[in-house]
């Protein structure tokens, strides 16, 4: 593949797998500095490697992003290792567990808030402040189509990427006079739990395009929005989703079955 972002500077938060991992590896590809983060040191150590090994150049770093010490740590480390930070993919966020909402508590709410909202706030916060004062600089944030379409069990899950997207749109007029772009990517139902194949194929009935998506998929789509052909983009929710959100039913609501809410007999 071309190397079409050589040189450039960029973070993936949560790459030690899934779609951070792709993102991660195509970017590495491309010729950039990978900055491969995770709270999990295996699968970033994984990845960087896999980078390394394919010729490119990365170094693995281990940071919870809910954690605000951490994250100062890992730009740190990521200036330290390549002189500055070009382009923030915030990936990382935690999917589960699903609760009903009648069987969900406030310490379950808030760790999900935890990671995906205020993770992502963290990450972007130091990233701006770098970018802003070179006057250059691509944060690209991970939404869900629970931003605008309800997953059952979700409340959780949805309010943060509901937030995420808003966030991402008022820190696009923030750093737009500074030169930096905010945009997120909407990821539909991608294969990062390695389902069966009659999973696969439960999954992607409902799509448009006739099949679940892959980490791969979301890889493209990122490059574009840290590359200059996305010059004039910012403050944008671009939909990967093999069109799932075009029509007027999506697979994923049916993950979570209503046969699965709980009976008020059974609540405490
Ligand atoms: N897979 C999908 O269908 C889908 C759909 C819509 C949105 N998304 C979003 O895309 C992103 C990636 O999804 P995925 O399916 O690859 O997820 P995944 O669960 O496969 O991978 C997430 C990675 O983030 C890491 N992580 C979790 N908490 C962290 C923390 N506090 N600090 C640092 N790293 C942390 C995990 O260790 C893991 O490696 C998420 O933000 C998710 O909400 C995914």
């Amino acid at each position: 593949m071309s190397r079409s972002h050589e040189g450039q500077i960029v973070v993936v938060t949560g790459a030690g797998r899934g779609i951070g991992r792709a993102i991660a590896e195509r970017f590495g590809a491309a010729g950039a500095h990978v900055v491969v983060n995770d709270i999990d040191g295996n699968g970033a150590a994984e990845t960087a490697a896999t980078i390394e090994d394919a010729g490119g150049s990365a170094i693995p770093v281990v940071a919870d992003i809910s954690d605000a010490t951490q994250v100062g740590e890992m730009f740190d480390a990521a200036i330290e290792a390549f002189g500055t930070v070009d382009v923030l993919v915030n990936n990382a966020g935690l999917i589960g567990p699903m609760r009903h909402i009648l069987e969900a508590d406030e310490t379950w709410f808030r760790q999900i808030i935890e990671v995906n909202l205020i993770g992502t706030w963290l990450c972007c916060h130091r990233a701006a402040n770098v970018m802003a004062r070179k006057g250059s600089g691509v944060i690209i944030n991970m939404s869900s189509g629970g931003a605008t379409r309800a997953h059952r069990a979700f409340t959780a899950y949805d309010a943060s990427k509901g937030g995420i997207e808003a966030m991402t749109r008022a820190m696009a007029l923030d750093l737009g006079p500074y030169g930096v772009r905010v945009n997120a990517l909407m990821p539909g139902s991608i294969d990062t739990e390695n389902h069966d194949t009659e999973q696969r194929a439960l999954r992607g009935v409902n799509i448009p395009l006739e099949r679940i998506g892959e980490p791969i998929d979301m890889a493209g789509p990122a490059l574009f929005l840290a590359s200059t052909d996305a010059d004039y983009i910012t403050g944008e929710v671009i939909r990967v989703d093999g069109g799932m959100l075009a029509q007027q039913r999506s697979a994923t609501v049916d993950i979570y079955s209503p046969s699965n809410f709980p009976a008020i007999e059974d609540l405490d």
